[in-house]
C-alpha cells in the first residue's frame, strides 16, 4: 500500500522531504526554555524568533525532522502528532510576524527550570518578537 500526496507516490525519504504539506511545530514546552539547539540543525533556517519561544514557519520547513531530537524539553513535534494541531495555527501565524534566526544565542539562565512546567502558553506566551539573528 502506498500513500499519495499532491496527487504524487510518497514512498521515499526524499519525496517526503518535498512535501510543502507537511511540517514540525513547536508547541508551548518551548515557552521560557528556548535553548535554540533546534536551530543550529535545521537546513532550511526556517525558525522564527519570539522573545521567549521559537516557532517554526509551515511552509518552510521539509519535514525532515532533524530539529525533533535535538530539543531537551522535547517541544517540537511532527504536524502528524494529535497534540500538534493546536500549535500549528501558532506556528504559521507568529513564522510572518517574528524574525527569522538561523544562529543558536544564549539561552535564558533559568531554561531548565522551565522544562515540564505545564500550561506555559495560558501563563507565560509572548506575543512580542526576539531580535532575529
Ligand atoms: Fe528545520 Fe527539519 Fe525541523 Fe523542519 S523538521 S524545522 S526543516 S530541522
Ligand atoms: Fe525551543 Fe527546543 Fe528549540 S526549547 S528553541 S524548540 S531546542
Amino acid at each position: 500500500m502506498y500513500y499519495a500526496y499532491n496527487g504524487g507516490f510518497s514512498d521515499t525519504p526524499s519525496q517526503q522531504a518535498q512535501n510543502s504539506e507537511m511540517t514540525y511545530v513547536v508547541t508551548e514546552d518551548c515557552i521560557k526554555c528556548k535553548h535554540m539547539d533546534c536551530v543550529e540543525v535545521c537546513p532550511v533556517d526556517c525558525f522564527y524568533e519570539g522573545e521567549n519561544m521559537l516557532v517554526i514557519h509551515p511552509d518552510e520547513c521539509i519535514d525532515c525532522g532533524v530539529c525533533e531530537p535535538e530539543c531537551p524539553p522535547k517541544a517540537i513535534l511532527p504536524d502528524s502528532d494529535g497534540k500538534a494541531d493546536k500549535w500549528l495555527k501558532l506556528n504559521a501565524e507568529y513564522a510572518v510576524k517574528w524574525p527569522n534566526i538561523s544562529r543558536k544565542g544564549t539561552p535564558p539562565a533559568d531554561a531548565d527550570a522551565w522544562k515540564e512546567v505545564p500550561d506555559k502558553f495560558a501563563k507565560f506566551f509572548s506575543p512580542e518578537p526576539g531580535k532575529g539573528e
